[in-house]
């Protein structure tokens, strides 16, 4: 039987006085990786961050493992294990790529394991073995990217948010960056894919919802928004 890890209820947020999200509901069962695509604009970034209780929703409700987690503070969202990698990466660009890492097991209670978490990210992402004692600002896109991904999964995140990963990499890097993400999805995770890319999005998501104007207007199985082209094209068009 499915569980659901995430639900969003009719989530309305709002960035100062102006209304971003209108309405929003979505789903993400266990072991799923599910795409949110849309235009620039769309309020991806806003939804995201309405999950890990960067903006409070005005209405709605966001459910987390079936507990009411509306409005709590990023902190708390961090310790239940919600791991967002953030739109541009953010890395602390004078430190290490191993102290990056170290940052993103600062929620957990539990700091034993660390080497083998670290080890784990590693073997994700093989590049970043000789690079660890390098500061993450002299990287290339693509690596820093990883160290990203790396830190949010030092988390051992129940979900896994990512902000569009393949923003400004090259596309040999970005397939590269994705088959990683693949092999994790394979692995059982469940995850959040903000994508502009619905293409690109269709490659490891099954599901997909796409986002217009604040709004959810569109969602089904990845390949078929693909094949019927519907919402990709509304989304290009506009
Ligand atoms: N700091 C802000 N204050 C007010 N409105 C904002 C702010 N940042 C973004 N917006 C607006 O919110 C809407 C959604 O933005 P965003 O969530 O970043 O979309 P996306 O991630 O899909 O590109 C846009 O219309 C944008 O202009
Ligand atoms: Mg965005």
């Amino acid at each position: 039987m499915s569980e659901t890890v995430l639900a969003l209820e009719g989530v309305v947020t709002f960035r100062g006085r102006v209304q971003i999200l209108w309405d929003v509901s979505l789903h993400v069962e266990r072991g799923e990786t599910v795409a949110v695509v849309g235009p620039n604009g769309a309020g991806k970034t806003t939804l995201l961050g309405a999950v890990v209780g960067l903006f409070r929703p005005a209405a709605g409700r966001v459910r987390l493992q079936g507990d009411d987690v509306t409005g709590l503070s990023p902190e708390r969202m961090a310790r239940r294990r919600v791991a967002l990698v953030p739109e541009r990466r953010q890395l602390f660009g004078p430190l290490t790529v191993r102290e990056n890492l170290m940052l993103g097991a600062y929620a957990r209670d539990e700091r034993k394991d660390l080497g083998a978490e670290i080890e784990h990210v590693l073997e994700l992402f093989p590049p970043l073995r000789k690079l660890l004692r390098t500061p993450a600002g002299s990287l290339s896109g693509g690596e820093q990217q990883m160290v990203a991904i790396g830190r949010a999964l030092m988390a051992k995140p129940e979900l896994l948010l990512l902000d569009e990963p393949s923003l400004g990499l090259a596309p040999r890097v970005r397939a590269e960056n994705f088959a990683a993400l693949g092999r994790l999805a394979a692995g059982g995770a469940t995850i959040v894919l903000v994508e502009q890319n619905l293409r690109m999005a269709a490659r490891i998501c099954g599901r997909a919802y796409f986002m217009e104007r604040g709004r959810i207007v569109d969602e089904g199985l990845a390949e078929d928004l693909v094949r019927t082209g519907k919402t990709y094209f509304a989304g290009r068009t506009k």
